[in-house]
């Protein structure tokens, strides 16, 4: 039977582009190969988010591109998955006519059987409901040819009800892996030659809750430490409420657990941090962050802020400013609040204004700049361990990588290191990257 070509487009988070990689695995079995070339594609799925409205609209000013190429190519099959599917459903179908099936979070595993609807029947599809035992859980994509990184999911959605927050609403509810199929998994991509993985979920501090077995999070990273063939391990992400003691010792402890915690602290100021619902207080953060510091002084830590958050005041928003002056971050993504339905914010008074959020986020982003350069700059001049992830993109004499400390470098060398640990000594640092130089000329 010919094989089918199928294309996807990936919009949000760490969490949706490893479920694209599920999903190429779903449909690989299934006779499909992917595409880059979405005008030679079969199928056509967008695996969408729904964190800000301009998420959102990002999917559909894609959606309205695509109704052309179906009017090019009737037979194309087009689906949407993701966030935006789950939190739509029928009103997406509704909307965009040539959509052929939309499909929820936890539905990935059935994207065959759709599809074969569709062909058999011509029907449009609509699947969104959310399960307590998610089957795709535990599908463990193929990693590619030469792959040297790779996500793990270890639990699927939230409990944490942020109150501007819609995870918990299209994710579903916080479940965790058993620790045997994770432990299975990494051990499978050592064996595939993969040296670093990325354990994912919402919050994976509170990893092991509701399971049968007793497990925790930093006991988890123990195992995962003891895998041979495995280099270095991340995870993504931390709530500051939930990062135990415990797991701050694993940074001293553990030498294959990066020096990095993404750990999103979302404002400084008390008041706010208290009507989002985030269980802690600013001068709590702060504490956290000394320990972390204290336990592995070469920590890098990066974060999330939301600035304009409703009733935010500029007292407040100068709270944020200050609390950045004192932590400083080695970089932080930083976002205007959104209206999100659903969500408690969402209905709250003394909505900020547009203008004043992008004032705001100017004057944050400015600031952390600042911090940004000062973090590289210390790494002058250092000798850092990097993993070569291979070629740069913009010039395939350069190899590119990353510290442990997760800054990317670029220096010359033979793509021959590619998957290696090399030493890399950085000659200037820039806002976003490195530049830095090896006598490495193989791997050792
Ligand atoms: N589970 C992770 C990340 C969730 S989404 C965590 O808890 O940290 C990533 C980031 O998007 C959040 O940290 C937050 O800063 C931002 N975000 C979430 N909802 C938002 C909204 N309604 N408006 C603006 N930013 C939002
Ligand atoms: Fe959203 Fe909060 Fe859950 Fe993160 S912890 S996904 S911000 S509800
Ligand atoms: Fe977006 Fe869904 Fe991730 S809303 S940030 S893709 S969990």
């Amino acid at each position: 039977m010919k094989q089918k070509a199928v294309f996807i487009k990936t919009f949000g988070c760490q969490m949706n582009e490893h479920d694209s990689e599920k999903i190429h695995r779903i449909l690989g079995d299934h006779n499909y190969k992917l595409t880059e070339n979405i005008d030679n594609a079969d199928l056509v799925l967008l695996n969408t988010c729904s964190i800000r409205e301009k998420a959102e609209h990002k999917v559909y000013s894609s959606l309205g591109r695509l109704r052309r190429l179906k009017d090019k190519n009737p037979k194309l099959i087009i689906g949407v998955g993701g966030c935006v599917a789950q939190q739509e459903g029928e009103r997406l179908l509704h909307r965009v006519p040539c959509l052929d099936i939309v499909f929820g979070t936890h539905n990935i595993h059935k994207l065959p059987e759709f599809i074969h609807d569709v062909e058999q029947t011509g029907s449009r599809i609509l699947e969104t409901s959310l399960y307590d035992s998610v089957p795709s859980l535990g599908v463990c994509p193929n990693p590619r040819e030469k792959e040297i990184k790779s996500y793990v999911t270890i639990m699927q959605g939230c409990d944490n009800y942020c109150s501007y927050c819609i995870v918990p609403y299209v994710r579903g509810r916080e479940i965790s892996r058993p620790s045997r199929e994770i432990l299975e998994e990494v051990r499978r991509l050592s064996e595939k030659g993969v040296k670093e993985v990325t354990l994912l979920g919402q919050n994976v501090n509170s990893y092991g809750k509701g399971i049968a077995e007793d497990m925790t999070f930093p006991r988890l990273l123990h195992s995962i430490n003891e895998i041979d063939g495995i280099e270095r391990i991340r995870f993504t992400t931390s709530h500051p409420k939930d990062l135990s003691e415990e797991l701050i010792s694993c940074f001293g402890q553990l030498d294959k657990l990066c020096e990095h915690i993404h750990l999103p602290v979302q404002s400084g100021s008390n008041s706010v941090l208290k009507a989002m619902n985030r269980r802690y207080a600013a001068e709590e953060y702060i504490a956290k962050v000394e320990r972390l510091r204290k336990a592995c002084p070469k920590i890098s830590i990066t974060s999330d802020i939301i600035v304009g958050f409703p009733g935010e005041t500029e007292k407040d928003f100068e709270d944020t400013l200050e609390l950045m002056g004192v932590v400083k971050f080695d970089s932080l993504f930083s976002f205007k609040y959104s209206d999100r339905v659903e969500t408690k914010a969402s209905t709250l008074p003394q909505k900020v204004d547009d203008e004043v959020k992008s004032k705001r986020l100017t004057a944050l982003q400015t600031y952390q700049k600042l911090f940004t350069l000062a973090k590289n700059r210390e790494l002058e001049g250092k000798e850092e361990e990097i993993l070569v992830e291979g070629t740069s993109k913009t010039n395939p004499a350069r190899l590119t990588g990353r510290t442990r400390s997760n800054k990317v470098v670029n220096f010359e060398g033979s793509s021959d290191l590619t998957g290696c640990i090399v030493s890399v000594r950085i000659k200037r640092a820039f806002l976003n990257s490195l530049e830095g130089e090896t006598n490495t000329t193989y791997c050792g």
